[in-house]
Parts: C-alpha cells; sequence; structure tokens
C-alpha cells in the first residue's frame, strides 16, 4: 500500500493506535528517542563530512545530503508525534523531556566512536525496518496517522541504509570499533525502549489502567514477538559481513 505523510499535519493520535497499550506504548517510547538520536546522527556526519574535506563532487556528499534531509524531516514528524504523547497525558511530558537528553553522554565521544556509532544505529533501524515492512505484527499496516509515520519512516531508513556504513568504510573505521559500537548501540537502545515504555505504561496505570491487563498484553506481545526478533537477530548478524575501512 501506498503511504504518504503531510509531516505538518501529524499526528491525530487514537489513544492505543498500534492494537494494544503494550505495544503502542513501546513504539510511543522509540519515538520519544528518535528526535535527539536522529540529531546525534546528523551532527556527526555533518562534522566528520566537514573535518574529512569530502570532496562535494563525489556520491557519498550527496547521499549525506540526502540523509541529512530525510533525518530531519523524520525528526521534525516524531517532534509533533512526541509532543500530542505529552499533550494526551501531562505525566508523559516528563517521560518525554528525559527521553530528550538520551544522547548527551554520546557527543563526549571522539568522533570515529562517533561515526560507528551513527553506523550501528543505523544497522538497527534498517533492521527494525525491514521488519515493519516485510510483516504487520510489530506495527499495524493501516490509514491511522501514527501507522502511516512510522511506514514512510521505514521506507526512508530502507533508501538510505548504506549511507553511514559507508562514511565509516570512507573514514578508516576499522571492524573492532564497528562490532563494538553496535554491541554499545543494541545495550542503548534496548534499554531505553524497555525503560521509556516501562513508564508510559505506568502513566496508563496510574491513569486507570489495568495492571494485570496490562501484563497479560505485554506477554502476548513478547511471546507473539518471538519470529519478528528471530528475524531481527539475523539481520543484526549481517554486521559482521558489512565493510570496514
Ligand atoms: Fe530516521
Ligand atoms: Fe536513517
Amino acid at each position: 500500500m501506498t503511504h504518504s505523510v503531510d509531516a505538518s499535519s501529524l499526528p491525530d493520535r487514537p489513544r492505543y493506535w498500534n492494537r494494544t497499550c503494550v505495544r503502542s506504548r513501546f513504539f510511543d517510547a522509540l519515538s520519544l528517542l528518535l528526535p535527539p538520536g536522529e540529531a546525534f546522527l546528523i551532527d556527526t556526519l555533518e562534522k566528520w563530512r566537514a573535518r574529512s574535506a569530502l570532496p562535494a563532487d563525489t556520491a557519498l556528499h550527496a547521499e549525506i545530503d540526502r540523509f541529512i534531509r530525510e533525518e530531519t524531516a523524520h525528526r521534525q514528524a516524531h517532534e509533533r508525534y512526541n509532543e500530542s504523547l505529552a499533550a494526551e497525558r501531562p505525566a508523559m511530558a516528563a517521560v518525554a523531556q528525559r527521553a530528550s537528553r538520551v544522547t548527551d553522554e554520546l557527543t563526549r565521544l571522539g568522533l570515529p566512536m562517533q561515526l560507528a556509532l551513527v553506523a550501528a544505529f543505523e544497522h538497527l533501524t534498517t533492521v527494525l525496518a525491514e521488519e515493519i515492512g516485510s510483516h504487520a505484527y510489530l506495527i499495524v499496516d493501516d490509514e491511522s496517522r501514527p501507522s502511516r509515520l512510522w511506514h514512510w519512516h521505514a521506507r526512508e531508513e530502507l533508501g538510505h541504509r548504506d549511507v553511514a556504513i559507508d562514511a565509516a568504510a570512507c573514514a578508516g573505521i576499522g571492524r573492532g570499533r564497528l562490532m563494538l559500537a553496535l554491541l554499545l548501540a543494541t545495550a542503548y537502545l534496548a534499554t531505553d525502549v524497555l525503560r521509556y515504555t516501562f513508564a508510559l505504561c505506568r502513566s496508563d496505570i496510574r491513569a486507570g489502567a489495568s495492571r494485570t491487563a496490562m501484563l497479560a498484553d505485554a506477554v502476548r506481545f513478547a511471546i507473539g514477538a518471538v519470529p519478528s526478533l528471530l528475524r531481527m537477530t539475523r539481520g543484526w548478524c549481517r554486521y559482521l559481513l558489512a565493510p570496514a575501512g
């Protein structure tokens, strides 16, 4: 199906847009992390391109321009999504604010490690985007605005999937650093998504949602997600074959 997103009109979110509470809150939590995360990707690639004096007439230079354009659009769309999440319930504003600072510590690392982390985060988003695009379990494929936003974002991630790893190869980042960055990025993202999913669900419970029903929903979602996790683990392992400097 064709999805088009007018970022200026996003989003008009139903309360549980992704079928159930826990699976909606899981992607709401991921959305909270995206604007600061995408700012980190953009800033790092811009910084590396300026310092490496990459010639303006190279394909990689143009691909980085496209990457920055697309990540900027994602960032703006998810900021609107997150604003509506915070408006839904004031307690969520504090969670959103905490999430907005998650990449602060990454900017203190050296540029080679930052670049390796950008390549790693892009690989993780590629693996998730492949799953979202090919199976409708994790994210419902319907005409709701959040669903259209996630599918649009996934398609663009697949379109620019090679840019960060090409930049890392061009910068001569070694395989050891790339693998270390992938392990760190995976642990970092998994911990934060789970932490913020928990915080959002707790806010739902405080607003009257049943703790027992939510727990049952979480167990059902986790069990149903096993095939998706296995496919994504295979995708994660592809990184072992990525080019390195
Ligand atoms: Fe993105
Ligand atoms: Fe991306």
